[in-house]
């Protein structure tokens, strides 16, 4: 009896300290690339050697060799357009690693040799990708070498021959609300020095919403999640705020004190305190004022006094505009690109290359 008992505490406790750790991995999370309409958080974490026998054993896709028929996706590597084409890549070998494990919450894949995507398939054992140590054998999306192994730049990278640049993706669950989220990019992260003013005479006029504060009856009927502030809460602020700014047509919109939403049409007017350090990140860190340090430099909030401000970018998505000819397949990539998944028998950049005698019927496989 105790013996059954004892084993059941063993486990608990196994279970129990697995969670820690992944609990700690998760926290010390290096900065992360958003890549819009990739469903999977994807973070840099550096370049490291690989040898014949894989520090990740299995390679689950590869765009660069057809005859790798069973794992070869289209479309095939744009050399040209490659730092495009590596964006929605790294994506599709986060969406085939959790199709592989289904139970698997997030892990790392190895992106090398420019077209090649490697991964740990058992989940038994821990995924060991430093095995061989690191290396600067890796590149950016232009074919510049990294200048360290660990992610200092920002951007997207790859390993070159026996080199892995890998990556640790997340599932990331976007509600309803994020995914219509307007898109916009950052303004700074500026001063309103003197809270005492009457809101339009503020930097920013408008003081449209708030989720601090119940008795300011702009109050959105919810409070600041401060549990889950850099964990989600922020980024769909950022998002409830962009809708707001959309509707009521205006150009910027910022969040002040963590859970204020503002607008205004006045690129002056919000410029007209100094700029400030006062706009903090999801981890509480000192969002870079002029947004040249960080990947992440988008998800911010200004603390007390300060305005982290967006401009809302209105353009319709370049995919909406149907750029792929002859029945190819527009994917979005990066914040605002797209890349063209051609019918087999076209090709080019839009598809607009082949003839449609070939198979024009096949649909191009996914996986
Ligand atoms: C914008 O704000 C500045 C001062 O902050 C003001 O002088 C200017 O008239 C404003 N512009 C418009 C178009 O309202």
């Amino acid at each position: 009896m105790w013996i059954e008992a004892t084993i059941q505490l063993l486990f608990l406790a196994l279970l129990t300290s697995a969670k820690r750790y992944w609990d700690a991995e998760l926290d010390k999370q290096l900065e992360y690339l958003e890549l819009a309409d990739c469903p999977y958080q994807v973070e840099a974490i550096g370049c490291y050697k690989d040898d014949l026998n894989r520090a990740l054993p299995s390679e689950i896709l590869n765009s660069r060799d057809r005859t790798r028929r069973s794992i070869f996706m289209e479309p095939q590597i744009q050399w040209t357009n490659y730092n495009h084409w590596l964006a929605n890549f790294i994506c599709q070998g986060a969406r085939k690693l959790f199709e592989k494990k289904p139970n698997t919450f997030a892990d790392y894949i190895g992106v090398q040799f420019y077209g090649e995507i490697w991964a740990n398939l058992d989940e038994e054992v821990r995924t060991k990708y430093n095995k061989y140590g690191s290396s600067l054998n890796c590149v950016n999306g232009n074919y510049k070498k990294v200048l360290s192994h660990k992610p200092t730049q920002c951007g997207l990278f790859v390993g070159d021959e026996l080199a892995n640049y890998v990556y640790k993706v997340t599932r990331y669950n976007k509600d309803e609300d994020s995914k219509t989220c307007p898109y916009f990019e950052s303004s700074g992260c500026w001063a309103d020095n003197d809270p005492y003013l009457k809101p339009h005479q503020r930097p920013m006029t408008v003081y449209k919403m708030n989720e601090r504060d119940p008795y300011i009856n702009n109050w959105n009927k919810k409070l600041i999640d401060w549990g889950n502030w850099g964990k989600g809460y922020l980024g769909d602020l950022l998002c409830r705020c962009a809708e707001l700014a959309k509707k009521e047509n205006m150009k910027y919109f910022s969040i002040q004190f963590y859970g204020e939403c503002w607008l205004g049409n006045n690129e002056t007017n919000f410029k007209r305190d100094e700029k400030t350090d006062r706009c903090v990140d999801n981890k509480f860190d000192v969002c870079d004022v002029d947004q040249k340090t960080k990947c992440r430099a988008q998800l911010c909030a200004g603390k007390w006094k300060a305005n982290k401000v967006y401009e809302l970018k209105q353009g319709p998505h370049k995919c909406a505009t149907s750029p792929c000819k002859n029945e190819g397949k527009c994917l979005t990539i990066g914040t605002n690109d797209y890349v063209c998944q051609c019918k087999k028998g076209f090709g080019g950049d839009q598809c607009e290359k082949g003839s449609p005698a070939v198979n024009p019927t096949d649909e191009i496989e996914l996986s």
